[in-house]
């Protein structure tokens, strides 16, 4: 019989609590089971530089024969990064950079231009003087450094638009809500919210409503998952009025991983495509989505169907044997 190599696949994922890495995480997890000699294992990070310092270090112990890693910041993890790709690991960086170019291949959005497409769709539908208030990703993250870049530079050519204040977070809304609390008591009159993802652009809306703001500010987050709370739905009910799609690239991921498999040549930066999510187009992407999603349950019941009949055909032929032997 034909002996099957299995390729060990370790992804250092930065964390597993927030829905945007649940997309991706899944979405690999269902590429991986149709290769049936790829063997994924996702570590979580907890969102902790240090964890996934072991994480890694983990990995490269395993000798795994691709090592994918979305590092919570960059600089810190740049160091473990390189000794995996000098010990003559592969290494897939994903959504977030590291520093140098010590690794094979970079897959993700374009965060420069998810930032920069924010800032020119305020540009295209305000054309009066208004006040921005940008809340800005985790401090050392890549997007969060490439988002505002993109942003800022754009508002900055944009005569009638000001970034007035800014806030940092953790990625995460709980960590901008004091911050947010204490900025509108203030005097300082806001007219946009640029959140650097929907999460965050969530915990502002929330804040705002507390002090029945809501109506007055309006606000453009990232990412636009579809489903409960995600950017599209959100965009939908009327929360945020704009969202920009930064794919999770999940699919797209696991496509590099066979090709640096099968030993094919990978291109250094493979960039995903971002767009503006707003009323117009929301419930169409809304609907592209849930096709999706009831494709894959056809392919999930389908895939039962198929082990079904290989049971039922194993014992088929165990019964043969028995009835042979007797
Ligand atoms: C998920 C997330 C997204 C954001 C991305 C940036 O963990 O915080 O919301 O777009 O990471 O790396």
């Amino acid at each position: 019989e034909n002996q099957k190599t299995v390729n060990k696949v370790g992804f250092s994922q930065t964390g597993f609590a927030d829905d945007w890495r649940k997309a991706m995480n899944q979405s690999m997890l269902i590429q991986a089971a149709f290769n049936s000699n790829i063997e994924l294992n996702i570590l979580d990070g907890e969102d902790s530089v240090e964890k996934q310092i072991k994480d890694i270090d983990k990995l490269i112990k395993e000798k795994v024969d691709v090592l994918i890693v979305s590092p919570v910041k960059s600089k810190p993890i740049t160091p473990i990064v390189e000794k995996a790709y000098k010990s003559g690991i592969p290494v897939l960086v994903v959504d977030r950079k590291i520093e140098g170019a010590n690794y094979t291949a970079y897959i993700g959005g374009d965060n420069y231009q998810v930032g920069a497409d924010a800032a020119s769709y305020l540009a295209s539908v305000e054309n009066n003087e208004s006040n921005i208030l940008e809340i800005k990703g985790l401090a050392g993250s890549s997007p969060a450094l490439e988002r505002s870049l993109g942003f800022n530079n754009i508002i900055n050519k944009t005569q009638n638009l000001n970034v007035v204040a800014s806030i940092n977070s953790n990625w995460e809304s709980y960590s901008i809500k004091d911050s947010l609390r204490d900025l509108l008591k203030g005097n300082k009159h806001i007219n946009y919210i640029f959140a650097h993802n929907d999460r965050l652009a969530l915990g502002a809306w929330e804040v705002l409503k507390e002090k029945g703001l809501q109506e007055n500010v309006k606000i453009i987050g990232v990412d636009g998952l579809p489903g409960p709370n995600g950017g599209i739905q959100l965009v939908q009910q009327g929360i945020l009025m704009a969202t920009m799609l930064y794919p999770t690239g999940g699919d797209e991921t696991m496509k590099l991983v066979s090709m640096i498999l099968n030993n094919e040549k990978v291109s250094k930066n493979n960039v995903l495509k971002t767009i503006v999510i707003d009323s117009r187009n929301a419930e169409i992407m809304k609907n592209q989505y849930d096709k999706i999603a009831q494709h894959q349950l056809d392919i999930e019941s389908q895939q039962e169907r198929i082990n079904r009949q290989e049971q039922t055909y194993s014992t088929q032929r165990n019964v043969l044997r028995v009835v042979l032997i007797l």
